[in-house]
This record gives structure tokens, sequence and C-alpha cells, in this order.
């Protein structure tokens, strides 16, 4: 099984001013990728709007995403409104407390997504997800917006971290058993372990960020995305850039 993880692409409305980038035609190179990829299921781990949810943004998003009629999961970023993303993309059922949070099986593997678009994992999602890793016993893979570590990016890392991380790792450092967690959010390329725990932060859709400098600044602006392949148990995984 193939999975393909496109994050941040931060989409602006029709004609806005994206930072000088064609966002919209970034996406539409990579739909093309993923066409030419053919994963059996897509995730899109946030970010999908510039600055703030948009359902004509989402609506715009979704169109494209019906067309290339692959199976895919959205979650919700930062610069997202999980309640405008679940009505546009038909994920009411997913919708807990107005937070897109929800479990299911993948060609065969345990997935979970969380949400973090208030810069936090709630305390009814940490209970939630310690319920849900107990009942599998064997890996588990994660999607979420913001990486639950730090990074050694220092911009983001002090900037705009997940604010509860000491919460979130006491659940994930002490479970028994490897859990692969997939984010976005850091527009930057890293894999971070702990134990059994790793995390991949995937590269954005829109430019990316210098991975030493204290403030901000633009690393490149090649499009990024990930491909992870699930086989005999294994779980691997590969950053391409457009
Ligand atoms: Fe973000």
């Amino acid at each position: 099984m193939k999975i393909v993880q496109i994050t941040d692409l931060h989409v602006g409305k029709e004609g806005e001013d994206t930072y000088g980038i064609d966002v919209r035609a970034n996406f539409l190179k990579v739909k093309q990728a993923i066409i030419q990829t053919q994963p059996d299921h897509l995730v899109l781990s946030g970010d999908l709007c510039f600055d703030i949810g948009d359902k004509t943004i989402y609506r715009w998003i979704k169109t494209h995403l019906d067309e290339i009629n692959i199976p895919y999961d959205v979650i919700s970023g930062n610069h997202d409104d999980p309640i405008m993303l679940a009505e546009v993309f038909g994920l009411k059922d997913q919708l807990n407390n107005n937070q897109l949070y929800f479990s299911k099986a993948i060609g065969g593997y345990p997935f979970l997504f969380l949400d973090t678009t208030t810069g936090v994992v709630s305390d009814e999602q940490l209970s939630w997800l310690k319920k849900e890793l107990k009942s599998h016993k064997r890996e588990v893979v994660i999607f979420m917006h913001h990486p639950p570590v730090k990074a050694g990016v220092p911009f983001m890392d002090v900037k705009y971290p997940l604010r509860n991380k000491p919460a979130i790792q006491e659940i994930l450092f002490n479970h028994p058993y490897p859990i692969s967690i997939f984010t976005g959010h850091y527009h930057v390329e890293k894999n971070i372990r702990h134990g059994n725990t790793i995390v991949h932060i995937t590269p954005s859709c829109f430019f990316q960020i210098d991975q030493k400098e204290p403030e901000f600044k633009v690393d490149h602006h090649r499009i990024g995305f990930r491909e992870i392949t699930f086989e005999n148990g294994t779980i691997m995984d590969t950053v391409k850039y457009l």
C-alpha cells in the first residue's frame, strides 16, 4: 500500500497575493504528481488555506481532489477552520466538539488523525488518543499538523510550536509499540526519533523554511510531498520535490 501526504498548501482566495507565489499552480503540479504516483490513499495534513479557513478555498481543493479519484483524508491546521472543513468535505461525523479527530483502518493498519488547529492537542483528544493506542497492540500511524516534539528548527520551535508537547509526549513515549507520526506545519523535511516514536515532518507545497535561522528565512521554493509505503509490516517513506 502506498500513501501520499501533502501538507501546508496555503491556497489563497481567488486573486489573493500569497507572498508572490502561485500556490494554486503549485497545488495543480502536486495534483499531477499524485496522478502519476497513483497512491492507494492521500492525506492532506492541514493548512489548506493561506491564512484563515475559507469555504471557497476548500471547495476549490475538493473539486480537484475528487477528480483524482483516490480516497483521501483531511485534517485541520492552524490556518484552517475544522467546522468549515467538515462541512465542505462532508466530514461532520468526524467532528467532535468542533474538533476534527478520528481513527480508521487503511490497508489494514490503524490510523489516527488529530486536530491541532488551536496549537494544542486538547485534553479531550489526549484521553481519546490514550484509549485508541491502548486498543491497538501493534504499530499505529498518526497524522497531525503540528510536530509533537522539538525539531531543532529554531524559528518554528520558538515561535509556532505545539504548545502542550509534554502532555502528548507522556502518552506517546510511554507506549510500548512503535508509533509513526506524519506532520507538516514546519515547512521543512525532517525526521526525529524518540524511542518507539518517529516523527516525520513533511515539507510544504508553498515554500520551505531555513532550518538554522532563528528568524524567518525561506530556504527554497521547491514543492515537497511524502510517499509512504507499507509492506509486510514495514513502513518506509521518501520525500519528493517538484
Ligand atoms: Fe501550520
